[in-house]
Order: C-alpha cells, then structure tokens, then sequence
C-alpha cells in the first residue's frame, strides 16, 4: 500500500493543488520512514506541487531539521528519521508548498561562501549579485598598486542583509566602509550578522537613511560607491514567482517605473559622494544598461562609463567613473 506523510493541516494559503489522502503508514505499524524514503516521497509531493528544485529543496529542509549537511543524508540514506524530526520536517514542508522560500524557512542563505542569517522583511542574497564582489576586488586591486593594500574607502547604498560589505571587507581587509539602508529591519539584521565577523565590525558602519539624503560629502567622500539597489520595474511586479512577490520585501525590489527610478537617482546624487577618480558600481536589470548610460552622460559627472557582462552575457553591472 502506497504511504504519505500527513502535512495537510494547517495550511496558511491553499496550496496549487490538493494533497494526498493521508495514510499514517508508522502509526499502522507499517516500516519506519527512512532518510531515503521520506526524501523520495517529498520530492514527488514538492513536484506535484509545481516546486521546480524538489529535490533539491527537500534535501535541504531534512538536514537542516536533522541538523545535518546534505551530504550526511547519503551517509546516513536507509537510517530512521526520528518521530520529533518527522513531525518538525513535515511542518517546513507545508511552509515549502505555501511558496515560502527556502531561505527564510532555513533562516540562512551562502554569499560570496559565507552564510548569512536572513529573515523577512530582508531581501534574500541573490548569486548574481556575487559578481559585483568580484568586480569590486578586481577594481580595488587595480586602483592601490600591486598589493592592493592600499586604503580604500566604500559606500554601500541598499545594505539588506549585510551580504555585500561584510563579503567585501572580509576581502578587503583595508576597506573602510558606511552601508546605508532606508529599511529599519535590513540595518538590524546586518547588525547581526556584522556580529558574527569581528575581523569587519570596525570597519563597517550601518546608517538607516535615504539613499545618500542623511550623509554629507564635505564629510566623507568615497574611493568606491556600490549598490545592488530595487530595479524591478513596477509594472513587472506581477509576474515575479510567488516566492519574491509574496514573501520578499517590495523597497528591496521594485525600482519604480521601468526600474531605474532607484538607479537614477543614485547615479544622478553620488558623483557628490566620490573622490576624484572615484567609481560607482551598480546591479542592474539585463535591459537597462543603455538608460543607465544616458542618464551618466546627462549629468556630465562621470568621465567614463561602461557595462559588464555575467556569465550568461548580459549585462548586469553598470560602471561610472567621476
Ligand atoms: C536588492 S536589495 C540589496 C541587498 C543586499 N545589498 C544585496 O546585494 O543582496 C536593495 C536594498 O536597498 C534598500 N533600499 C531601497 N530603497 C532604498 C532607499 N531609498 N535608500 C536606502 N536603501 C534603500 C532596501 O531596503 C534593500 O535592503
């Protein structure tokens, strides 16, 4: 007889489609649910529901209530799931199928190979954004001289969860950086992961504010400005998956009408903020490299501008050089 874990109660929103007769198969004395087994029927039941990564997602959500790295699952794959890790397991897997993601489930997303806490309302760190670190490194090695050693000092507008500049001042142990975020809750949850680095917590200094609003130039200006800010254009808003738009916090995305409101007014205020020589570096949508151009052109405060390419050829990292 076919077995299933009972995860049907209680739902917070319907899920996509209805979840199988439950049939208690430990309870009727039937065999115990091994690692293998309960991975086997999750991903059958996380597929039905349309989840694209269930296995992968079912893997992660068992060894994080076991406690455990995914490859001890296959170390471990004919062992009994405990009674107390079942019943844990089977309430993530109804948080899954409600579309909330993994991270916010897990309470911890990988960066740049660090692991950062991340709860809502903080945007999950996102690996495209890893290849800005790797400009960033890249372009502070060019500027201080063959040992990149020399002081650096970078703004960080749009902290979130802290990913960015603490990947960047564990990088950099030169750096000296302020990372600027509108949101009360991101400031809060980078605090705490700044806490888990003591070899960065001098070096970064958090401020809540607008954009560049609450700083002033004749203060500190800046080698480098960097920012992964919201550029999904309002109008896209509806057709992100259900994971962004239903759990993901909208200030952290949505960049306005066609998604360079944010962006534009970045590009148009940091010139103020940056050393002679000084870059700025930008995320940015793969359709929005030509604006972003125009509008460094239309200030007249950037000698020099140009577009990076990721992996997959498009660009994705806009460059402005004062
Ligand atoms: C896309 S997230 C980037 C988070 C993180 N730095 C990363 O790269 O993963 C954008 C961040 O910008 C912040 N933000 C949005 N509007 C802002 C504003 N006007 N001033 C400062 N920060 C803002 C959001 O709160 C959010 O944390």
């Amino acid at each position: 007889m076919e077995r299933t874990l009972d995860v049907r109660k209680p739902m917070t929103t319907k899920p996509t489609r209805p979840s199988p007769q439950p049939r208690d198969s430990e309870q009727a004395g039937e065999r115990p649910w091994t690692v293998r087994s309960v991975l086997q029927w999750t991903t059958d039941f996380f597929a039905q529901h349309d989840l694209e990564s269930a296995r992968l997602d079912a893997e992660v959500l068992l060894a994080h209530v076991l406690e455990q790295d995914r490859l001890a699952l296959y170390l471990h794959y004919e062992d009994t799931v405990p009674g107390s890790a079942l019943q844990a397991y089977k309430r993530l897997i109804r948080r899954r199928v409600n579309r909330e993601p993994i991270a916010y489930i897990t309470g911890m997303r990988e960066f740049y190979s660090i692991s950062f806490a991340v709860e809502p309302p903080v945007l999950i760190p996102r690996p495209e954004t890893e290849h800005l670190v790797e400009y960033v490194l890249e372009h502070v090695k060019e500027n201080t001289g063959s040992t990149g050693r020399g002081a650096f000092s970078i703004l960080e507008i749009g902290t979130g969860s802290g990913n960015l500049c603490i990947a960047l001042a564990k990088h950099l142990p030169q750096a000296q950086i302020v990372s600027v975020d509108v949101s009360f809750s991101a400031i809060s949850v980078a605090r705490k992961n700044l806490r888990g680095h003591p070899d960065c917590s001098e070096r970064i200094r958090l401020v809540q504010g607008d954009l560049l609003d609450g700083l002033h130039p004749e203060r500190a200006r800046f080698h480098l400005i960097v920012s992964n800010p919201p550029y999904v254009p309002t109008e896209s808003w509806d057709d992100l998956a259900p994971e962004v738009r239903e759990y993901e916090p909208r200030v952290a995305l949505d960049g306005g009408h066609r998604g360079t409101e944010i962006l534009h007014r970045i590009l148009s205020n940091a010139a103020r903020f940056l050393l002679p020589d000084g870059a700025l570096v930008v995320e940015i949508g793969e359709d929005q490299a030509e604006a972003m151009a125009d509008v460094a052109e239309e200030t007249g405060h950037y000698r020099r501008s140009r577009v990076l390419e990721d992996y997959a050829g498009k660009p994705r990292v806009f460059v402005a050089v004062k």
